[in-house]
């Protein structure tokens, strides 16, 4: 397959001109929407897109291994993925590769590409170990049963879309672009669905997910909660904690209504709280049963502490067992992993009801930079 580079000033031109086109989109505002109606602008507000924009139908998580012995070919990549990122969210053809043709004529709204870097990429091999950044140090409670095949990674990218083929589209030039340079570590892919424009999506044991979130439209709620504040070495960016979460359908589809609701905490037909009302409705603490998810995942029972879960279901077909292999690709957003997802990861798996029917089979931890600044590739700042 034939495949061009951009010189560094070709490239540059194409995230000017990417910039320009996605500056005449807007953004999307609201908590569970879907089907964006215009374009999503890759990098609006100085962050990058697909944390605060809400859930679209379609996910893939991407990771990738860096191969190369030159340490000049990681800002190269990230250069390139940069102009991508700017090309395909804004409806231009991708200007770094080939583009290879599958979403021609195919609707592109919405999408939203995502990179990450996690913390092998600060490792001895390139240089970067000063500048790996404080989140990345803790390890997240039981990571050490995960299967590393399937997490982790040097680099991560989180594409979102409503159009399945359009989000291959997206992965498979992000690929193309990596060549020579790095290897998929690992792939997962997700999906949500709707009973109408703006319903919360159930997730694969029928509940409603994604209720409770930090509202994207709540500017000082993110700051607080998802934002590295400015300043320091990510500021303006967030972390991302993934886990590859197996749903243990057979002992779940067993379990009587009431003993699936009380393990949730909440109604399963209309997601409303145990204690009354509709799924809007607010959780009193005291009437959730105390080892219930929502319980233990309660700003209240965490010290004021909230995420930004941005989770999809995943069906990758049957387990060695003849189970399904069927769950979450959990994936959350947080300012201070350590102080936000850890504690509360921990009490999860020890104590919450829920956990009982789960089994987290990989994960990972990513450092989001900032969008980068005019000129710039995505992670300079961190990097340089
Ligand atoms: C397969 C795995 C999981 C399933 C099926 C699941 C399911 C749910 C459901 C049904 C709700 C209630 C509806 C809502 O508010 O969206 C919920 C809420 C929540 N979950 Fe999970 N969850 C999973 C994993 C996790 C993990 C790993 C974490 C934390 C690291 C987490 C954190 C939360 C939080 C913070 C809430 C909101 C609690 C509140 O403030 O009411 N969940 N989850």
């Amino acid at each position: 397959m034939r495949m061009r580079r951009l010189s560094r000033r070709e490239a540059l031109a194409g995230v000017a001109a990417g910039a320009l086109a996605g500056g005449a989109a807007t953004q999307l505002a609201g908590g569970s929407r879907s089907r964006a109606s215009a374009p999503v602008r890759p990098f609006d507000g100085g962050r990058q897109a697909g944390i605060a924009t809400p859930s679209q139908d379609h996910l893939t998580l991407a990771a990738f291994d860096l191969h190369t012995p030159d340490r000049s070919d990681v800002p190269r990549l990230l250069r390139d993925w940069t102009a991508l990122v700017v090309a395909l969210c804004g409806g231009t053809a991708p200007a770094v590769v080939d583009d290879t043709g599958e979403r021609a004529g195919l609707d592109a709204t919405g999408l939203t590409v995502t990179v990450g870097f996690g913390a092998s990429l600060f490792d001895d091999r390139y240089g970067f170990a000063a500048r790996r950044p404080a989140g990345l140090a803790a390890p997240l409670p039981g990571e050490t049963s995960l299967d590393p095949r399937r997490g982790g990674g040097d680099l991560l990218v989180q594409v979102r879309g409503d159009d399945r083929q359009v989000v291959f589209h997206a992965v498979h030039q992000l690929t193309n672009a990596a060549m020579g340079i790095a290897r998929r570590r690992w792939t997962q892919h997700g999906f949500l669905s709707r009973a109408a424009p703006g319903a919360t999506p159930r997730n694969l044991f029928g509940f409603k997910d994604g209720i409770v979130n930090p509202d994207p439209d709540d500017a000082a709620a993110l700051a607080r909660h998802v934002w590295v504040p400015r300043g320091e070495p990510l500021g303006g960016g967030t972390y991302l904690v993934y886990r590859r979460v197996r749903m243990r359908l057979r002992a779940w589809d067993r379990a009587a209504l009431e003993v699936q609701e009380r393990a949730v905490g909440r109604r399963k037909a209309s997601g409303g709280p145990l204690g009354g009302g509709g799924e809007t409705a607010p959780l009193a603490l005291a009437a959730a049963p105390v080892r219930s998810h929502v319980r233990l995942g309660h700003p209240d029972a965490n010290g004021g502490v909230r995420i930004l879960r941005r989770a999809y279901n995943y069906d990758d077909g049957a387990t060695a067992d003849g189970e399904q292999d069927a769950g979450m690709a959990f994936v959350c957003f947080a300012a201070d992993p350590a102080r936000q997802v850890a504690p509360m990861l921990a009490r999860m798996l020890r104590e919450d009801e829920l956990h009982r029917y789960l089994t987290h089979t990989a994960g990972g931890l990513y450092a989001v930079p900032p969008a980068p600044r005019r000129g710039e590739h995505i992670g300079e700042e961190l990097l340089s």
